[in-house]
């Protein structure tokens, strides 16, 4: 061995920092199962420290020699094949939810009615915060923490002990327990906490996490628990399973035992009416903004534990407890900023740059405001403090301006990636940048496009690839695409395989994607453009009326308008559009370096002698032989329209099995119908799909 390990980061040969690096990630790995695995460190734990800090630096310091398995990546070190499996002492049910003030009431008669109590009798309710967490499972053996369970499914949960015991909040002694004590409660993680882990994950280029809740688990559950013990988790205790000795007859007097013990406990209210577990959670519900940590709604217990007993639990939840939960949340936070993004054609979106708050659980630093009416109605400004919400997975929104910013927002009158001069024509909400091809926001954009799903679609190559090629200089134009690996060469002094999150397998399996999409239908081709205005409905009018490349390409001069407005479906604008990006001597220049590369294939003919030319067909039903989309597309083909609904207008109704309402409306209407064989016949399907034996 060299002495490379005794030399400090900055006097490393590139040569001495390569050795470094692999000796450090099989010490490091070493170490790991010697601790994790077989329960026997040989070294100690400032040590391992200095270990891992020396690996870090060295990558800091020669960041191209990064290891695939770099020793700084390991989410999860392969330490154990899993986690082992842990039967609950009693099961960890799960709550019942109540949404408003009847559920409660009924909550409360259920009770009454089912330990026959007499009406109007008061049944002290410890009501209390629900935790948008976690729940673990902690067994203490005389006052010794011995194991720490997931819920898994209530039954049976994974044994996380090592995890558990990295939370500060979980004592690893407890002094005059019970014998036998298991505590259980939520872990979770405090919005302070998940902030400086976000902050961490991006400046260590890996994703943020969607919330508190997600972080919470992706950080508990980890083979690796110097991970677990990285994150600031937190717990809170509000039940228990099994228990030698119950050290009260109430579930407040056993939540004030555990503190004593030595656990954080939630404050609780106690609560003796519908009316008071009401105003408990309405108040709870206006201060969980300015809480630390998210709460998702109040849960209430029968306070006795008699009672509890009593009670007992119907299939998964208790009868003696219930959530509560609240409504979805709206909250009120800065505008910090607004930016103006620059989309594929060139419109300028504003997206306000909110003071990140949670909404539901998720974490909102941003939000669409459409365009500058939209802004302008609300008078939204930079420095107004505005109400937003955020309904299940739709893009947050600001609702309305709570208190005003200080100076009106200014639409830009250039773009903010180029600089180009705006344009908001008349009768247009949008401005759009005018530097055409000259943005370089609008090219990534396009990029983007071009790859996207029902465009050329190559596997490998997201949004996030093409970015990062573009970032490069590797990609600038559709057709560096197809000279990938040469582009790299000349541009990059690294082979594909050896950039960060690539390796040979991904790397060859994207130059095979993409030599696979040299073959495309013109359809396909013209939508990828991304021109304004061609979508894939219009690109696939322009793919049937031209046929071939040829046709096409001839076609895109100012003196192909008139016969461009002859296409059916095709208008002033889309013709405009068109012509526009042919003329422009760039675009020209794109699209002939672009389709060089490529083997465009004709579109079918479409076949006007066809007997089902002109015709309007409705499918319906499921058909067996074929999909939707390619008996769509045959039909088409053949020159027919396909139609969704069935009318007067329609020619033929091709009915697969269990067609309902459309076949009953055609035969009303009188329109001929044919099932699934007439079709293939009709079109003249090969004999494998008609159900023939090959001949
Ligand atoms: S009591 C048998 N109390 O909510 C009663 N659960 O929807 C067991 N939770 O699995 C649960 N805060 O993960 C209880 N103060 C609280 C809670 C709470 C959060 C979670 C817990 C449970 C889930 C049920």
């Amino acid at each position: 061995m060299t002495d490379a390990a005794a030399l400090p980061v900055s006097a490393l040969s590139p040569e001495q920092a390569k050795a470094e690096l692999a000796r450090l990630a099989f010490e490091i790995a070493f170490h790991n199962k010697a601790y994790y695995q077989n329960d026997k460190p040989e070294i100690s734990d400032a040590e391992y420290d200095q270990l891992r800090q020396r690996n870090s630096a060295v990558e800091a310091g020669f960041p191209d020699l990064k290891r695939a398995d770099s020793p700084s990546d390991k989410i999860g070190a392969p330490v154990t094949d899993g986690f082992a499996k842990v039967r609950h002492s009693r099961p960890m049910l799960s709550l019942g939810n109540a949404f408003d003030a009847a559920d409660v009431t009924d909550f409360l008669a259920g009770i009454v009615r089912f330990l026959k109590l007499p009406e109007g009798a008061p049944i002290a309710i410890v009501a209390e915060p629900k935790i948008d967490g976690l729940s673990a499972a902690l067994r203490y053996e005389n006052g010794i923490f011995v194991q720490g369970a997931t819920r898994g499914d209530g039954e049976v949960g994974e044994d996380i002990t090592v995890n558990l015991r990295t939370i500060a909040d979980i004592p690893q002694n407890i002094a005059a327990a019970p014998e036998i004590l298991e505590v259980r409660g939520e872990v979770f993680m405090s919005h302070a906490a998940f902030a400086e882990l976000n902050r961490q994950q991006l400046a260590a280029g890996r994703p943020a996490y969607a919330n508190p809740r997600n972080a919470a688990a992706g950080s508990l559950r980890q083979l690796d628990a110097a991970i677990t013990a990285s994150r600031r988790l937190s717990f809170r205790a509000y039940a228990w399973g099994q228990i030698s000795a119950l050290p009260s007859t109430t579930h407040a007097g056993v939540l004030a035992a555990m503190n004593d013990w030595g656990f954080q406990v939630q404050a609780h209210e106690i609560c003796v009416s519908a009316a008071e577990m009401i105003a408990y959670h309405a108040r709870m519900e206006a201060a969980r903004s300015a809480l630390p940590y998210d709460i998702d709604g109040i849960v209430y217990k029968v306070d006795r534990l008699d009672w509890q007993d009593r009670l007992g639990a119907a299939s998964r939840s208790p009868r003696w407890a219930i959530a509560h939960k609240f409504a979805a949340e709206q909250a009120q936070t800065l505008v910090e900023g607004i930016d103006i993004q620059v989309g594929r054609t060139g419109k300028l979106t504003p997206v306000a740059r909110l003071r990140p708050v949670t909404v539901g659980g998720v974490v909102v630093s941003n939000a669409t405001l459409h365009n500058e009416d939209y802004i302008k109605e609300k008078d939204i400004r930079v420095g107004a403090t505005v109400l937003v919400q955020r309904a299940g997975d739709v893009i947050p929104q600001v609702l309305r301006v709570v208190a005003p910013g200080p100076i009106p927002f200014e639409f830009p009158i250039s773009c903010p990636a180029c600089g180009a001069l705006a344009v908001r024509d008349e009768g247009e909400v949008d401005w759009r940048c005018g530097g055409g091809l000259t943005c370089e926001a609008q090219s990534v954009e396009r990029l983007r496009h071009f790859v996207s799903r029902n465009a050329f679609d190559i596997e490998g190559l997201g949004e996030k690839q093409i970015s990062a090629f573009h970032d490069a200089g590797v990609v600038e134009a559709p057709a560096d695409i197809f000279r990938l690996r040469e582009r790299i060469e000349d541009k990059s002094r690294q082979p594909l395989r050896e950039w960060e999150g690539w390796g040979e397998t991904s790397a060859d399996n994207l130059f095979a994607a993409i030599e696979e999409r040299r073959v495309i239908a013109l359809d396909r081709l013209i939508f990828a453009l991304g021109i304004r205005h061609v979508g894939q409905g219009n690109a696939r009018l322009l793919a049937r009326r031209y046929e071939t490349l040829e046709n096409f390409q001839a076609a895109m001069s100012p003196e192909a308008n008139e016969e461009l407005l002859a296409i059916d479906g095709i208008g002033e604008t889309v013709a405009k559009a068109l012509l526009d990006f042919f003329t422009e001597e760039h675009n020209r220049a794109v699209w002939d370096a672009l389709v060089k590369e490529l083997n465009v294939q004709d579109m079918a003919r479409a076949d006007t002698a066809s007997e089902l030319a002109g015709q309007t067909l409705v499918f319906t039903g499921t058909l067996e032989q074929t999909s939707r989309a390619e008996a769509k597309a045959r039909a088409e083909a053949l020159g027919a329209k396909v139609s969704g609904s069935v009318s007067a207008k329609t020619d033929m109704v091709i009915a697969g099995a269990a067609a309902g309402s459309k076949l009953k409306k055609a035969r009303e209407l009188g329109v001929k119908v044919i099932d699934e064989a007439e079709w293939l016949m009709l079109i003249g399907a090969p004999a494998s799909q008609l159900g023939e034996e090959p001949s």
